[in-house]
């Protein structure tokens, strides 16, 4: 069973698009619309529009779209209920009688996450039991204090590979959710199931709203892996999360610190900066640097100073600076990581690693000093070579002060005349104009064109015919009134696409029925489906559009419907293709 439409009006008459989409994006007035930077992909100049008039969104750069509901999915990462849920508690409104939807999915969240927090604490109680003796040792060890322990929730799971799910059956947990919660998993041939996690030391891993969302475990040995992190779950997504955003969201900062593993979080919170995040296993993703940029306004990367850690920091200053966060490097000293660092250090650990926090350069001089140690600058072809690899960099900066101060320190580096430098500075950046552009509009047309086609598997065969179906149901969603008149020229049959006919079908039935054509509250349609409805419908000038286009878009359709396809001329008798073509109507130019 569906939500009651009526209650779904209801929630998107009380609240306001603008409103909610404003606390996660900074929106600028463009007329009657309102344009941002995109929550769901990496910009540098806004592409994302929000239409408050008809109470939708879409995003020119990376295609997606949708209403308040689906924007609340997407940038909470919930499912259809939960998002509803979350609303309806900010329009203070009830929700209705939980017989009316299926929430199988999200009660089965709501069980995940409650093992999930039955399994922190078991395996809390048991390093702080007998049986976490070696446990307590090993942290103790690496000079973690019983208040970090109990700040970060550490935690052991026992040798005994069904203690866990043991305790978890106890607590009135099915097999299946705790398999579902990726903390045992069904013993292969046979029947039951065998803890995931044995004999390590358990990080768990807490999202914003304070939920136990996975873990990671660490081993006691030097065997392997050391590590072992939570698949991911419904609950869990690895790309898309950070160790200890919890904390550091509450530091007051607007600055994070990025380490690389979950003790260096831990050694540099107990260090007293309480700002630090890891990834969970994974290299960076843009989706964290998205999910940092909200928190944040500059990264200080914190990297290993192993080889492995200085190309996980190249790439990191890629993704951060395509999320506009301001960065920082900073480069802990004799090859070591952040937890090693401040533990050599011992009393003066803290006082250490502000000081290498303070004394961490931009990324722009990080970048320029690793290609100047791999150029001998006293060598002319060197030199050159030096210089070319340097204006790549700077032609990449976005302020041209900046620019500037770096060509004038390159000019009294490598003593060559900065008008020089600023001119080959300036050819680069012309060509590189040319391709962010040519880039940026392929993005733009493909998403138009539909390149990047999944949904509607049949409109990269007719793309003509497919446009002029989205154009039809983008002018019969603005002009409502105009549904009769194209239903005296174009029937269901005359469609290119059946994807594109489940749109029209479905916003003029809600038309004839009298309600508003909005697809919030079809529940037979994806969310995807959803954000791809109304990307259509903001995509096209229809508003505007006259009945003599829409007249145009039927004849297209159906002109392109009439096409025959080779494999429909190679059934047919001569005769019949005469006839077929006969009857084939021109669109008008
Ligand atoms: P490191 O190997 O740098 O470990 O991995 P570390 O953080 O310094 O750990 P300690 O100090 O030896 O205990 C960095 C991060 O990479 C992930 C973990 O998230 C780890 O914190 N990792 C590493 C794994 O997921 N699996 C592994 O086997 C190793
Ligand atoms: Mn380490």
């Amino acid at each position: 069973m569906a939500l009651p439409a009526s209650f779904i009006s209801e929630l998107k008459a009380r609240l306001s698009i603008t409103d909610i989409v404003s606390s996660y994006v900074n929106l600028k007035r463009r007329g009657r619309n309102m344009i941002g930077l995109c929550p769901f992909h990496s910009e540098k100049t806004p592409s994302f529009t929000l239409y408050p008039e008809n109470g939708s969104f879409c995003c020119f750069g990376c295609g997606v779209g949708g209403d308040i509901i689906t924007f609340t999915m997407k940038i909470e990462n919930l499912d259809y209920i939960e998002a509803v849920k979350l609303l309806a508690a900010k329009a203070g409104m009830s929700m209705p009688e939980d017989s009316y939807y299926d929430d199988s999915i999200a009660k089965l969240k709501g069980r995940i996450l409650e093992a999930n927090r039955e399994a922190a604490r078991f395996f809390h109680a048991q390093l702080m039991s007998e049986n976490g003796k070696a446990a307590q040792e090993y942290l103790m060890g690496r000079a973690l204090s019983r208040q970090t322990v109990v700040r970060f929730g550490l935690g052991y799971a026992p040798a005994n590979r069904f203690a866990l799910s043991s305790h978890l059956r106890k607590k009135g947990f099915k097999d299946e959710e705790i398999v579902a919660a990726n903390l045992a998993f069904q013993k292969s041939g046979g029947k039951g199931i065998v803890d995931r996690f044995s004999d390590r030391v358990m990080f768990p891993i807490i999202d914003l709203r304070g939920n136990v969302i996975a873990f990671g475990g660490r081993i006691l040995t030097d065997q392997k892996p050391k590590y072992l992190n939570t698949s991911d779950t419904l609950v869990f997504k690895k790309s898309a999360n950070l160790f200890s955003l919890n904390n550091a969201k509450n530091s007051g900062l607007r600055t994070l610190i990025l380490c690389e593993g979950y003790m260096d979080v831990i050694a540099v919170n107990a260090a007293g900066f309480q700002n630090a995040v890891a990834t969970l296993g994974t290299a960076l993703t843009s989706e964290q640097a998205l999910l940092m940029k909200r928190y944040a306004d500059e990264v200080i990367i914190c990297y290993d100073a192993d080889e492995a850690g200085q190309k996980a920091t190249a790439r990191a200053i890629e993704i951060l600076r395509n999320a506009g966060l301001v960065i920082r490097v900073l480069t802990v000293p004799d090859g070591k990581d952040p937890d090693e660092f401040i533990r050599k250090n011992g009393d003066r650990g803290q006082a250490a690693f502000k000081n290498l926090i303070e004394s961490s350069g931009n990324d722009v001089e990080y970048r320029l000093t690793k290609i100047r140690l791999m150029h001998d600058l006293g060598r002319p072809d060197s030199k050159a070579a030096y210089m070319k690899e340097a204006l790549k960099v700077i032609s990449g900066l976005d302020s041209v002060i900046e620019q500037d101060i770096y060509c004038s320190r390159l000019s009294e580096e490598l003593g060559i005349r900065k008008d020089a430098i600023t001119e080959d500075l300036n050819k680069l950046k012309a060509s590189k104009r040319k391709d962010d552009y040519k880039k940026e509009y392929k993005k733009v047309s493909d998403n138009l064109v539909g390149n990047n086609e999944k949904l509607n598997s049949e409109r990269k065969q007719n793309i003509r015919g497919a446009k002029a179906e989205e154009m039809l149901i983008a002018y019969i969603f603005h002009n409502p009134d105009m549904l009769k008149k194209a239903e005296e020229l174009i029937s269901d049959k005359d469609f290119v696409t059946t994807f594109n006919l489940r749109f029209y079908q479905y916003i003029s039935d809600k038309i004839k029925s009298g309600l508003p054509p909005d697809l919030s509250i079809a529940q037979d349609f994806t969310s995807d489906e959803v954000s791809r409805f109304y990307y259509i419908i903001n995509s096209y000038n229809s508003q505007t559009a006259t009945v003599a286009a829409m007249k145009e878009y039927i004849d297209t359709i159906k002109f392109e419907k009439g096409k025959l396809s080779k494999q429909d001329l190679a059934d047919m008798s001569a005769e019949e293709i005469m006839l077929s073509m006969k009857n084939r109507k021109k669109p008008k130019p």
